[in-house]
């Protein structure tokens, strides 16, 4: 049981003052009747809780698709760089929203923004080989010994072995590889150690959620149910 004026916050409908005005104004109704008390204690999965007469869809959790755009950093906050969390909209922010991961500044694609901490750790835990798909524009024109280092675990050059990694080449000094770690610049630190410089960096997928072509770079959505689930279907 929650605190109506929380749940109001919890989900983005206001802050908490806006809750007790709301209130006090008759804004607010629950399984329909106006709400007197903010503190008054309800079942937010089961309550029915308007607000000018406009249904709550109540959410424990929040997760969101980015198609995350080059020049901003995969953090909550930075002194100096725009971040992911200043692109989502209002009506997506939620108090503790993080990236479930990390791509470089300068890596554009597919990120997933939650605060379900629970969910993140399982797309980002080694242990659970959720595998990460990623188009890569290179230097020069990688190999069929690549494909090989690639799938028998690289060695970084500070001696780091990798985890097997799948690599796809696409011709034209393109390449398309997954891994299911997330070392600091991982991709590009396999890359530089068969001697090739990663020019252009997207993510595709994360296990089988594709990234929808249709989200422009800068813009983010709410994953369906299905999207969610599919994440934790490796192919
Ligand atoms: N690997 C990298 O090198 N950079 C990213 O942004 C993601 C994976």
């Amino acid at each position: 049981m929650e605190r109506l004026d929380k749940i109001l916050v919890s989900q983005n409908v206001c802050s908490r003052k806006e809750a007790s005005r709301l209130i006090r104004q008759k804004q607010v109704t629950v399984n329909g009747e106006i709400a007197t008390k903010a503190d008054v204690k309800l079942d937010p999965e089961t309550a029915q809780i308007k607000v000018r007469g406009q249904a709550l869809e109540f959410r424990r959790h929040i997760y969101l698709m980015m198609n995350k755009p080059a020049g901003v950093v995969s953090a909550t906050e930075d002194n100096f760089d725009e971040t992911v969390i200043d692109l989502v909209p209002e009506q997506f922010r939620r108090r503790g929203l993080f990236p479930a991961g990390r791509l470089d500044k300068d890596t554009v694609g597919l990120l997933i923004l939650t605060d379900d901490g629970d969910f993140a750790h399982k797309i980002l835990s080694p242990g659970k080989h959720i595998y990460k798909r990623y188009y890569a524009e290179l230097d020069s024109e990688p190999g069929e010994s690549a494909v090989r280092e690639f799938a028998a675990g690289i060695k970084l050059n500070d001696g780091t072995v990798c985890l097997p990694a799948r690599l796809r080449l696409l011709g034209k000094n393109r390449a398309e590889v997954e891994i299911c770690e997330g070392k600091f610049h991982q991709v590009k630190k396999m890359f530089a150690a068969c001697g090739l410089r990663v020019e252009f960096l997207r993510r595709m997928a994360v296990g089988g959620l594709e990234l929808d072509p249709e989200l422009d770079e800068g813009e983010c959505r709410e994953l369906s149910k299905d999207e969610k689930s599919v994440i934790f279907i490796s192919k």
